[in-house]
């Protein structure tokens, strides 16, 4: 899939922009804090409703200023599709092909959108939220019931945590555990198998970008010991459970990590090392993608040149050319050296927020 069009309304120091995309490399040239990421995070808020820099959504929203509204249109092989994201009042809603009353998660669906930026070393180095969020948002493109589901186990975490700070009785808190163990098992399944998928992707990516480090391993833990269901080890770790005053096992534990023979811990790996791991993670994403919807996602990669040296730098870039996707590539410049390498198919200047397509 590939935009065509993005119209970003309010997004940071970005007043009214529509951009016209090419398919194949679209590049963003400019000074710091010109609004080059903001540009991205736009795409980026269309596939995730959240974005790679904050979470908290008030930031994003020009200083004052509401409605932030973002709109593209999203071209696959059979179809174009229409996308709208709108903030106000703190609240999010979205349009699609003009139904007003599409749910977040359908536009999620329908758009795509995997990121490479300065912050991605976390994917490796960082707390286990956003290694689960990365492992959802795949899990979410491949099964289809996975947003509901989700939504099940959340709501029956709570309520099995508010139990657990009332000191409710063992009854009532069967029941929750039950019901978590319901809404756990499909979901815990799906990660498994959407692990496995990735990891066939992820380890030859892994051992081409870093052959110094031996072999890369995947390990995926899923937050409880799936050899029997999660109502059995609620059950077990209640007491501890009832101490601590929430759900210590479940999905929610999640976790996955890479290792490699000669750095068995990331605290091993260099920054750029750890950001080779994360680029590779993204691209084995973007196969798997392929591998199952049968086209690209789009890709947002935001400052190529920023601690990958020369070598990397044209390694990446090659890899993702090479893939066929959609590429929104960002940078304060780039070596005359890659853009004579991989012509890009528009190319814009942005400053103080405006953007215009250089010919
Ligand atoms: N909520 C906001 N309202 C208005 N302006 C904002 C808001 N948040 C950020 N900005 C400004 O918007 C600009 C957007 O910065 P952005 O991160 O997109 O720039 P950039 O071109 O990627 O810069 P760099 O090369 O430094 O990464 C910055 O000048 C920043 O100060
Ligand atoms: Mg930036």
């Amino acid at each position: 899939m590939h935009l065509t069009e993005l119209r970003i309304q309010n997004l940071r120091n970005i007043e009214a922009e529509q951009l016209d995309l090419a398919p194949g490399l679209n590049l963003f040239l400019g000074a710091n804090g010109a609004g080059k990421t903001s540009i991205l995070e736009a795409a980026y808020l269309l596939s995730h409703g959240g974005s790679f820099r904050t979470h908290q959504s008030e930031h994003l929203q020009r200083r004052g200023v509401e409605p932030l509204a973002l709109f593209a249109q999203v071209r696959t092989d059979s179809l174009t599709r229409r996308l709208g994201l709108l903030r106000q009042d703190g609240r999010w809603t979205a349009k699609l092909d003009g139904d007003g009353s599409a749910k977040l998660t359908d536009l999620f669906a329908a758009c795509a959108v995997v990121c490479f930026e300065p912050g991605s070393h976390a994917l490796i180095s960082g707390s286990a939220d956003g290694r689960r969020g990365f492992l959802d948002w795949g899990v979410f493109h491949v099964e289809q019931d996975f947003a509901a589901r989700m939504r099940r186990y959340r709501r029956a975490l709570r309520q099995r945590n508010a139990l657990l700070k009332q000191a409710a009785g063992d009854e009532e808190l069967s029941i929750w555990d039950e019901e978590l163990s319901q809404a756990a098992e499909p979901l815990a399944a799906a990660r498994e198998a959407y692990m496995v998928r990735f990891e066939c992707e992820l380890i030859p990516l892994l051992d081409g970008y870093l052959p110094e480090l031996g072999g890369a391993s995947l390990r995926f833990r899923p937050g409880w010991n799936r050899a029997a269901p999660l109502h059995e080890a609620l059950k077990e770790a209640r007491p501890r459970d009832r101490m601590l005053g929430h759900t210590t096992r479940g999905l929610h534990r999640a976790d996955w990590n890479l290792t490699f023979a000669r750095a068995p811990s990331h605290e091993q790996l260099s920054r750029g090392q750890e950001k080779l791991c994360a680029i590779a993670c993204m691209l084995a994403q973007v196969l798997l993608y392929r591998a199952v919807r049968g086209e690209n996602p789009v890709i947002a990669f935001d400052d190529l040149c920023s601690e990958l040296d020369a070598a990397h730098q044209a390694a990446a870039l090659e890899e993702l050319i090479e893939s066929g996707a959609q590429i929104l590539l960002t940078g304060t410049e780039i070596p005359p050296a890659l853009l004579e390498r991989f012509p890009p198919r528009r190319m814009f200047h942005v400053e103080q927020g405006r953007v215009r397509e250089v010919v």
